[in-house]
């Protein structure tokens, strides 16, 4: 009876089954599987980084491909990594730290004389004949929740349903090209810090208004609501921490890494006029200040040289021609030709804050102190903490030691130092453009062009570090 058809299809089944569970086909199968993993992970990292894919360079004739990295892996797996980390909280001893953040008095302005306003009116149009978009009636609390170190309420205030609202406590505002990147995803392994779903989301200067001429990134507008699921995150697990009913407040924060906060001040030029504020110019920090006037801003800033170099080498966009050194130093000379234009009818404000200069490359970003003067002039001294690439670069320890106790969090253990240590440099421009160097002409016409506001920025932050007097373009 072994011919019965019935028993051969049974057999052919147990065969078949048989194979299937043999070594190699398993072996099989999860090679496989584990390929099809890898592509969508690489997929997504390109996704991700797809503008960080460059062109051949041209330097003197010849060709230099710069290599491409996508890091983009590397974002998701840090913001993935993060569990909320309740067990740290209960563990933690309770330190008491004094902030020693030096302040310091009697800096003075070479520039226009501004004073700073203490206080912005609640209802401050955008439009006075149009009562639709206010500067400052966003939906946000006067009073956050103080269970929180981190500015959070409840809506609805009461009830099952109300639920965490969270924004930045931190700002780290820029600058492009200074190594924010490599920064904020290094902070990020300190217990206390919760990264947002977004590093860069260029709320404040870019998608918080429509820009009524919009010259780019028209169409982009987010709501408040949008921008705040971007710390939901940070709410959820400091809601949970909140339960655990321990002594003191919830001291887990969240921040926001736009690098563009700090300089990109495009909304100025349709702030209101003197009428209702006495004086024209409302700037950013004075927005920020208004909304969350305990926020800590972290800038980090670089030899405005190389950063320009830098710069004009990582936002390659022209499709006509390939970069080189010498249309590096035809852009840079264009730029500083148009900024000395500018100055001849307006405040060097204006030309930095008014979309008035159309430059091939961002010159007026390494401008470093004319945005800082309007900072430090809406928020206080120790609310600020400026810190220098190159020292970051040399040593990221003390600088990330700095910044944690700036932002009011415990030290973190020495074994988060060594796996720092041990990280590689993220979003790194050097890696790319090895080997390549501007022409010394080039150099020696933006040093010059650079001086006077490095010397103000000396002279603001009372350190000559800030001359780059030793830096040579790298
Ligand atoms: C450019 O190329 C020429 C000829 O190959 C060479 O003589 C010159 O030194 C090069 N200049 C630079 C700046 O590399
Ligand atoms: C903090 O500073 C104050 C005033 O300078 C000082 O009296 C106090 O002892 C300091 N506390 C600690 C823990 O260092
Ligand atoms: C500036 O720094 C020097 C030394 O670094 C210090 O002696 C001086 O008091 C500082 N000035 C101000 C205004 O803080
Ligand atoms: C006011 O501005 C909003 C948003 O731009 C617009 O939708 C609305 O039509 C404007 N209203 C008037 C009266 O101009
Ligand atoms: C503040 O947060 C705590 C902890 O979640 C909560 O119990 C309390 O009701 C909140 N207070 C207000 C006024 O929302
Ligand atoms: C928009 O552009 C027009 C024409 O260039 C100009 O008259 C107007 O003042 C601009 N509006 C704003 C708000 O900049
Ligand atoms: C503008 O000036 C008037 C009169 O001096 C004053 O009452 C008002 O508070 C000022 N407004 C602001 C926003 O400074
Ligand atoms: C500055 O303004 C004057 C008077 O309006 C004008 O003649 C001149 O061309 C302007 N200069 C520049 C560089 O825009
Ligand atoms: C520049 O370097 C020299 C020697 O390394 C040092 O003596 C000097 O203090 C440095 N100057 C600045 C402004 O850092």
């Amino acid at each position: 009876m072994t011919d019965d058809p019935m028993t051969r299809s049974r057999d052919r089944i147990r065969d078949l089954f048989r194979q299937m569970t043999s070594r190699w086909y398993i072996l099989a199968m999860v090679f496989l599987t584990s390929m099809l993993f890898m592509a969508n992970f690489y997929y997504k990292s390109h996704i991700l980084y797809r503008d960080n894919a460059r062109l051949d360079y041209v330097t003197n004739g010849s060709r230099h491909r710069r290599p491409h990295r996508y890091h983009g892996w590397l974002v998701v797996k840090s913001i993935k990594a993060q569990a909320c980390p309740l067990a740290y909280f209960v563990q933690r001893t309770v330190t008491v730290r004094n902030n020693s953040a030096a302040i310091m008095t009697n800096v003075e302005s070479h520039q226009e004389v501004i004073s700073s306003r203490t206080h912005l009116p609640d209802n401050l149009w955008l439009n006075p004949s149009n009562s639709t978009i206010s500067w400052t009636n966003l939906n946000i609390p006067k009073l956050f929740n103080a269970t929180f170190l981190n500015p959070c309420w409840y809506d609805p205030p009461e009830g099952a349903a109300r639920k965490l609202h969270c924004l930045p406590y931190f700002f780290l505002a820029g600058f492009p090209k200074c190594a924010t990147t490599d920064l904020y995803y290094k902070m990020a392994l300190h217990p206390q810090i919760r990264l947002a779903a977004k590093k860069e989301p260029h709320w404040w200067t870019r998608k918080r208004l429509p820009d009524l001429n919009s010259t780019m990134e028209s169409g982009s507008l987010m709501s408040l609501e949008k921008y705040e699921e971007l710390f939901d995150r940070g709410a959820n697990c400091m809601e949970k921490i909140s339960k655990l009913h321990l002594p003191g407040q919830v001291r887990l924060i969240t921040g926001d890494a736009s690098a563009s906060t700090l300089w990109d001040n495009r909304y100025w030029r349709l702030s209101p006029e003197d009428t209702k504020l006495n004086k024209s110019g409302l700037t950013l920090a004075e927005i920020i200040q208004h909304y969350l006037p305990k926020s800590k801003i972290i800038v980090i800033v670089r030899d405005p040289v190389s950063r320009l170099f830098s710069d004009y080498n990582y936002f390659w966009k022209d499709v006509d021609i390939l970069p080189s050194v010498e249309d590096f130093h035809e852009k840079a000379k264009h730029a500083i030709t148009a900024i000395t234009e500018c100055l001849v009818n307006n405040t060097l404000r204006a030309c930095l804050y008014e979309d008035i200069i159309k430059t091939k490359v961002r010159i007026k970003v390494g401008m470093y102190s004319v945005y800082l003067r309007d900072w430090y002039r809406a928020f206080p001294r120790q609310q600020i903490h400026v810190l220098r690439t190159e020292d970051y670069a040399a040593s990221p320890e003390t600088e990330l030691k700095k910044i944690f106790n700036f932002l009011d969090l415990d030290p973190l253990e020495k074994s988060v130092y060594e796996k720092i240590r041990k990280m590689s440099k993220m979003n790194d421009q050097r890696s790319r453009t090895s080997g390549i160097e501007m022409l010394p002409e080039t150099e020696t016409m933006l040093r010059d062009f650079y001086s006077r506001f490095n010397r103000d920025l000396a002279t603001l932050l009372n350190n000559s570090n800030y001359l780059w007097l030793n830096n040579t373009a790298s």
